[in-house]
């Protein structure tokens, strides 16, 4: 249905060629590496055999299991000195992604040792005993969550072995389909010395499958070490060794991105300093790399070293970043801090790896990456100091850290972390850039797309880097990626202040999502580009040289207010006690009506005499008298137990699913609190966030909430935390900007309303516009869509020609649509 036809006002867009806005830096676009989700072994980086160096189950420095859960070293958080009680993924089995093909269980064993390593930086191998076979035994590897096998493909395997000199049998190497067909074999070479062999064999399938297997076959009995195995497709991204899946390298190359950050992300950090990423391990041989116990649940094998990224970023034009350790822990985690005297180990480590990417053939670590096959430098044009550290440690060893690398590579752009809500640049000397962070949920994104409108200018530039919309989103649908392109417009708009940006985090094997909403899904022989990928594609497709000014850059609508609704109290993971529950009005405070409840979810005690209430875990209720216009709630609240705080209602609907919910003290941190809005169950966007104190078991809280149908503030023993005025909820932004590469004016526009956006747009100070232009267009049919494996381009940039563009010309824009426009025309300065 067109505008015309439902007579829906038009919307007078104008955009002035001649006012010129800031510029849109070059390097705005570019992606954000981190091993999370499998987003290397078993994403990005070829390898098709897991724990191919029987290093996984290795444990960082003085951690633990018990059962499934990893327990870190007991380390101090050095912003509080507490330790806290954390604990992570631990994979069970005792040789993961191996198993045994045999007669019988007697037949033969196997066990991971440390005899006679190969290599003593990955010492572990595996010990098989074989005393029966009369049938022939397999060692398999099930990959990733299987191999990709393409019938003709040739495929590289590495294999170091040895055998017991007793051993009289032939070792083979087979790709099996799921159902165990053959689809290549091969007879490895070796030598029964008892001497380790160092085997190439190249397999060339004659069948395939998706869910495949390796198998190394033993057909007699005897002692067989197996310390790396290792198979890669011949078909790598620019055929490198040690290469990338070209598949999903593709779909990276397909965002152009400006610059690539490596490694992390919370792994740079490490869950304590003991299992940070350390870059000088994962130089040289693959197979002497030990790996590393991810922050993210899993080891990873360091096969996509600091040497590969460095590769991959000169292969696709892309300036590195390196994201150091300041030697901090993860502050989301254990948060230890190395000792003073160790700070200079941290900062050394730091400048090996500038001058490993810059330094000459003269330099130690220059001749280092000129032995390892590059004599040139490579593109390291960025180094963040850190990664999501924040306090008055991390900001001293910023600026040593800064002092230090600007003093030698005056030339690198350097990055401070900005945590968003804690203390900001204002505490360090100085900075090139700041990086903030945001996880959010749409309507956090919508309504802050004049965010940077209001940055001081001058001081820094900032560079995003990480932000998804991630909450309330599923694994990421439509409306994810429209407010992402709706805050990416505030972004360019702001080119002059934001010079770089990368959504976060990039990759998910679709077989390990920790992380709930990651761009790209891989499985073993599909990637999948969310929405999401497409904005961010078709963002950095048509990024202008600079801004052009229009009257408007969104679509104002009504802001909703605090209406007169339910109050009520609840518990988020926690025990909780609420007591002198007061309202007052007009000046006249009195203890609300106790004696029924319009909605109530768990075991209440309820004293009615002291206005007291007590309260389960994650349960609400809400008192029966509604509550509106002026008023103000106070009361005393007390947790006796439980991981996170406390929450209070306003302005609720009687079935408990609609209104505002003030949760304080969340996270098992206990330290952050918002101010939420909900709509039939959902959450529909924190509208304040607070980050300060814990929420302590056994002491007693003071609380008062003041409201109006205008405001909302909340008050914690005497402070306001929270305070929230409603604001529009605009759904509709508008973009523009000159590409001067080829002469034409990029109107972007997001409508991220179940209804058309009629526009009527007129292009002043332009000549020579082009009536036939190219549109470009993201849709669905509505904000839950997304992409799958199934339907992969379900929601995917349709390119088409207009006709109609003009000095005046009506568009009318579908519901749920990321639109760019191009339009041939010149500033009418540029020719007269
Ligand atoms: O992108 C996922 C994680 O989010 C990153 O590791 C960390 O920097 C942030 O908290």
């Amino acid at each position: 249905m067109s505008c015309s036809a439902t007579q829906q006002a038009k919307e007078e867009i104008v955009i002035n060629l001649q006012e010129r806005g800031a510029d849109i830096a070059p390097s705005m676009y570019g992606v954000f590496f981190e091993e999370i989700n499998h987003a290397g072994d078993g994403g990005l980086y070829a390898e098709l055999v897991q724990n191919r160096s029987f290093e996984e189950k290795e444990m960082p420095a003085g951690f633990h299991a018990e059962g499934n859960r990893l327990l870190p070293k007991p380390v101090k958080y050095h912003l509080t000195g507490e330790v806290r009680n954390r604990s992570y993924r631990w994979n069970t089995a005792e040789v993961p992604a191996w198993s045994l093909q045999r007669k019988d269980s007697l037949a033969a064993q196997m066990k991971v040792t440390e005899e006679s390593p190969k290599f003593k930086t990955a010492p572990h191998n595996l010990k098989l005993f074989i005393k029966d076979a009369s049938q022939p035994v397999r060692l398999l590897n099930e990959g990733y969550w299987g191999m990709n096998i393409v019938k003709g493909g040739n495929y590289f395997l590495r294999s170091i072995i040895r055998t017991s000199e007793d051993y009289h049998g032939t070792v083979s190497v087979k790709l099996l389909s799921e159902d165990g067909t053959v689809l290549a074999s091969e007879i490895l070479d070796i030598t029964t010395d008892g001497q380790w062999n160092d085997v190439r064999e190249t397999l060339t399938a004659v069948g395939q499958d998706t869910r495949a297997r390796l198998a190394l076959e033993f057909d007699a009995p005897g002692t067989i070490w197996v310390d790396y195995v290792s198979l890669f497709p011949e078909n790598t991204f620019n055929n490198r060794p040690n290469g990338l899946r070209r598949d999903v390298a593709d779909m990276l190359v397909g965002l152009r991105p400006s610059f690539f950050r490596w490694p992390g992300g919370c792994v740079v950090e490490g869950i304590t300093l003991d299992n940070r990423f350390e870059w000088k391990k994962t130089l040289g041989d693959p197979a002497a790399r030990p790996g590393e116990y991810s922050t993210w649940g899993y080891r990873c094998s360091y096969g996509f070293g600091y040497y590969e990224m460095l590769q991959f970023c000169e292969d696709i034009g892309a300036k590195a970043m390196y994201v150091c350790n300041v030697g901090l822990g993860c502050q989301f985690r254990m948060g230890d801090a190395c000792p003073e005297n160790e700070i200079a180990f941290y900062m050394d480590d730091c400048m090996d790896a500038i001058e490993y990417a810059l330094g000459d053939e003269t330099t130690e670590w220059g001749a280092r990456r000129a032995a390892d096959g590059h004599p040139a430098p490579f593109p390291l044009q960025y180094v963040e100091i850190g990664n999501e550290n924040w306090g008055p440690e991390y900001d001293r060893r910023f600026d040593m850290f800064y002092k230090a690398i600007k003093e030698k590579y005056p030339e690198l752009i350097l990055i401070y972390n900005e945590m968003p809500q804690r203390e900001g640049p204002s505490a360090i000397a100085k900075t090139d850039m700041i990086d903030p962070h945001w996880y959010v949920d749409p309507y956090f994104f919508f309504r802050n797309t004049t965010l940077f409108d209001s940055y001081e200018r001058g001081k820094y530039h900032v560079y995003v880097g990480e932000y998804a919309c991630n909450r309330s989103v599923g694994a990421g649908n439509m409306l994810a990626a429209l407010s992402e392109a709706a805050f990416i417009g505030g972004m360019e708009r702001n080119g002059d202040l934001v010079t770089m940006a990368s959504y976060a985090p990039l990759f998910e094997n679709c077989h390990d999502r920790s992380w709930e909403t990651n761009l790209i899904w891989i499985d073993t022989d599909q990637v999948l580009g969310r929405s999401s990928y497409y904005v961010q594609k078709m963002s950095a497709e048509n990024c202008p040289t600079y801004n052009v000014k229009s009257n408007i850059t969104m679509h104002d609508v009504e802001p909703e207010w605090f209406d007169k609704g339910y109050i009520g109290f609840g518990a988020a993971s926690a025990t909780v006690r609420f007591k002198d529950i007061k309202v007052t009005r007009n000046g006249v405070s009195e203890m609300p009506d106790m004696s029924g409840f319009v909605f109530k979810d768990g075991e209440w005690e309820v004293d009615e005499a002291s206005g007291s209430l007590s309260v389960a875990k994650g349960k609400q209720i809400l008192l029966q008298e509604p509550y509106g216009g002026d008023f103000v709630l106070e009361c005393k609240v007390y947790k006796t137990e439980g991981t996170q705080g406390f929450q209070f209602f306003l302005g609720m609907s009687a079935d408990g699913k609609t209104g505002y919910r003030y949760n304080i003290g969340m996270w098992s941190s206990n330290d952050r609190s918002e101010l939420l809005n909900l709509k039939n169950g959902k959450e529909r966007g924190v509208l304040a966030e607070y980050s300060g104190e814990a929420i302590k078991k056994g002491e007693w809280y003071d609380v008062k909430i003041v409201v109006s149908p205008l405001k909302s503030e909340f008050y914690l023993n005497g402070k306001q935390i929270l305070s929230y005025v409603p604001q529009p909820m605009p759904l509709q932004f508008i973009n523009s900007g000159y590409d001067e590469a080829v002469g034409e004016l990029v109107v972007k526009v997001v409508n991220a309303a179940d209804s058309l956006y009629c526009t009527s747009i007129c292009l002043e100070n332009a000549v020579d516009i082009v009536a036939e232009g190219k549109v470009i267009s993201l849709t669905a049919v509505d904000g839950k869509e997304e992409n799958s494996f199934e339907e992969p381009k379900k929601i995917y940039p349709e390119e088409k020609i207009f006709d109609g563009f003009g000095a005046k010309f009506d568009y009318d824009f579908p519901p749920f649509s990321y639109t760019v426009l191009r339009i041939k025309a010149k500033p009418l300065s540029d020719s007269y």
